[in-house]
């Protein structure tokens, strides 16, 4: 069983790997953050494991998560190579190469909205969950499109129309195709036998909206901007990243660390959802 510890700054941590893309390295702290607080039981399986990066600053680099998945078989060579997995399978979720009742923890971050009909895959997770296994997952939720900040200044301006429109950009650009509620998701689940134990929104309104303003300065979503030239790989050789990565995991480190610590309100939500459910016996 693992189990994380609490003391982990995954702020530091994601800043120091993503300082080329700030603002991923603020949602997926925080999204860690939350994630650690759960508990994971062996076997245990990466549904979308993608380069294992999250795997391995979440399980540590000693082979605990048994397997990884993953479609995209450059993404799974990085992630053979992580060191978090036992093993890393080239497969899809929509048709899991497992036989019924492997896994005590099926695990997925940032995964399932990247999915268009994602019941298929749930469906797999409950064949391949063991009785009483968790499927423990994170998402954008159903608030993410409007808690952006573009969207929310443009209806503050009576732009209606104008803010779907942003909204829609960014689901093309993220390459999002749903945003679930709860409570869709607790139906989703019982059709494939998993009860919801547990729904918990995290990334605030204030988080999220500082998240989207950093995304276009630092050309996350909007591709051009001074950053995405400074940090590109191809002026790598040049030597003045280490100094660029030194500087952004000191100061963004410091100036959004109340940002990485700040959690939804009671009753309010949050841009991003974590769900564990329990396969039923
Ligand atoms: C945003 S990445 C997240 C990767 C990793 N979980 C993480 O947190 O860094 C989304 C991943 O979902 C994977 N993916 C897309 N469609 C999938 C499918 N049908 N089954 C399993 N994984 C899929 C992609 O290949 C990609 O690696």
């Amino acid at each position: 069983m693992t189990r994380m510890t609490q003391t982990r700054d995954y702020l530091a941590e994601l800043l120091t790997t993503y300082w080329f893309a700030p603002p991923v390295a603020l949602w997926r702290a925080v999204e860690l953050r939350v994630a650690a607080e759960e508990r994971y039981e062996r076997p245990m399986l990466d549904l979308g494991c993608g380069d294992g990066l999250i795997g391995q600053v979440l399980f540590g680099a000693k082979g605990d998560v048994d397997i990884g998945f993953d479609p995209w078989l450059e993404q799974l060579r990085q992630a053979a190579r992580s060191g978090v997995y036992r093993r890393v399978d080239l497969a899809d979720g929509r048709c899991l190469p497992y036989a019924d009742g492997t896994f005590a923890t099926v695990f997925s971050n940032s995964v399932l909205e990247h999915i268009p009909d994602v019941r298929p895959v749930v469906h797999e997770v409950g064949r391949v969950l063991q009785d009483g296994g968790r499927f423990i997952f994170t998402v954008p939720s159903d608030a993410f499109r409007v808690l952006l900040d573009g969207y929310i200044r443009l209806v503050e301006d009576g732009d209606e129309r104008g803010a779907e429109t942003y909204a829609s950009l960014v689901d093309h650009w993220l390459e999002h195709h749903h945003y679930y509620t709860p409570e869709e998701w607790g139906n989703m689940l019982a059709v494939a036998g998993m009860q919801v134990i547990k729904t918990r929104y995290y990334i605030p309104e204030r988080v999220e909206r500082l998240w989207d303003r950093m995304n276009g300065r630092y050309g996350v979503v909007r591709r051009r901007s001074a950053w995405g030239i400074l940090a590109s790989p191809r002026l790598r050789p040049l030597g003045y990243q280490a100094l660029l990565r030194r500087l952004v995991v000191r100061n963004l480190g410091r100036r959004w660390r109340s940002y990485y610590e700040m959690d939804v309100s009671p009753g309010e939500k949050g841009g991003g959802l974590l769900v564990v459910a329990r396969r039923e016996e």
